[in-house]
């Protein structure tokens, strides 16, 4: 978060700091530093709420990733209340960088001249590079089952995420999401000028991240180089589905290690082609993120008519049920699971099997889907 800012604003000859820092002197600091951290985000993350969630919903609403909205006002009251946690958390790590860096142990430097221009972007580069990685690999590790309930599950209250979420953590992962900010100014020399464009462009890729709609144009994930930035739907699969879609700013971390979900970009194009509208509230239907779902399915001549739980696939909710829906792996590899989405959408988690004709004529793989909309129509 903007230390930068404060070493900016603080009073340099009132920092002779010896020792550790007194009581009075960390709460001074500490006082300034959340203050700041709190308008960077009223300035770079509130507005893109209230336009987006509130003010301008409607305008906005064909951009909507997720066609049903399952984000409430416990949502938004919890993300809010564990964005200010974070802050605090924030806020005295920058004071003990700040402490850090006025007795001269941070490589932080205000000339460029210091070490020329060519070193700013380089630095800048490998900032954004060093953030990234530690962000993917520290990501997917909170996921891991032992670590989960005591990092990342906080984050992961919305499934449909809001820029009121993007800084929504429990105070163990907010250490963790701080951690380069602290770490990286004393193994590289860094510009205060590169450090500040890196907050500035982490806090709105964060904000992006969560907003719940895409702005980016029809055909991005094919794009050569651009491609490799995330796009508002690779973390807003992450939301929904969880084990998948890791990355920060750049999504080769995830392509390299074969965590991208497989329809990412067939989920990002559907936001452009879809024909369901999206619903501009949570539907009467469902009361939480564990939203039931209709299904029909016909198979063979005949029709069955079954509830779904959005948080598990298809196939899986049939069988719980005895609705004897065909399928053989379950993990997205043989294609016996194979309908025809005749009505709503699903998102898929994997998909080894299907072509982009069979995926454009609307076939999905039953266990690898989930469902979007609270009414979704198949057949075999
Ligand atoms: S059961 Fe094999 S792909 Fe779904």
């Amino acid at each position: 978060m903007p230390v930068g800012a404060e070493l900016c604003s603080i009073d340099k000859p009132s920092l002779k700091l010896q020792g550790l820092m007194s009581i009075s002197l960390f709460s001074q600091y500490f006082f300034q530093a959340f203050t700041e951290i709190v308008w960077y985000y009223v300035i770079f993350a509130i507005p893109f709420f209230l336009v987006f969630w509130v003010i301008w919903k409607k305008y906005w609403q064909p951009k909507r990733i997720q066609v049903v909205q399952r984000a409430t006002s416990h949502h938004f009251k919890h993300d809010l209340a564990f964005s200010f946690s974070s802050f605090v958390v924030f806020a005295i790590m920058d004071v003990l960088l700040l402490h850090l860096e006025h007795k001269g142990y941070t490589q932080l430097y205000f000339k460029v001249d210091q070490y020329g221009w060519p070193w700013i972007f380089i630095s800048l580069a490998l900032v954004l590079f060093v953030d990234d990685a530690f962000f993917y690999w520290t990501h997917r590790a909170m996921h891991h089952p032992r670590l989960y309930k005591f990092f990342h599950k906080v984050h992961h209250e919305s499934t449909d995420p809001s820029p009121l979420t993007a800084f929504a953590f429990h105070p163990s992962e907010a250490v963790i999401e701080n951690a380069m900010n602290v770490v990286l100014p004393f193994i590289l020399p860094l510009h205060f000028g590169v450090i500040i464009f890196w907050q500035i462009f982490s806090m709105l890729n964060n904000v992006m991240g969560h907003l719940g709609y895409e702005l980016y144009p029809a055909g991005w994930t094919k794009i050569p180089f651009l491609r490799y930035k995330t796009a508002s739907v690779h973390h807003n699969m992450h939301h929904q589905l969880f084990h998948g879609n890791y990355a920060l700013y750049f999504t080769w971390w995830d392509k390299w290690m074969g965590t991208e979900f497989q329809d990412y970009e067939a989920r990002y194009e559907q936001i452009f082609t879809r024909k369901t509208k999206p619903s501009a509230a949570v539907s009467p239907t469902m009361t939480s993120s564990f939203n039931r779902v209709k299904v029909t399915a016909k198979v063979l001549e005949q029709t069955y008519v079954f509830e779904v739980d959005d948080q598990q696939s298809i196939l899986q909710s049939a069988l719980d049920q005895q609705i004897p829906l065909p399928y053989s792996c379950k993990s997205g590899r043989c294609g016996t699971c194979k309908m025809k989405c005749t009505e709503g959408t699903v998102i898929m988690k994997k998909n080894a099997i299907l072509s982009t004709a069979e995926l454009e004529a609307g076939y999905v793989l039953t266990c690898q889907s989930f469902p979007q909309t609270d009414k979704i129509s198949l057949e075999k």
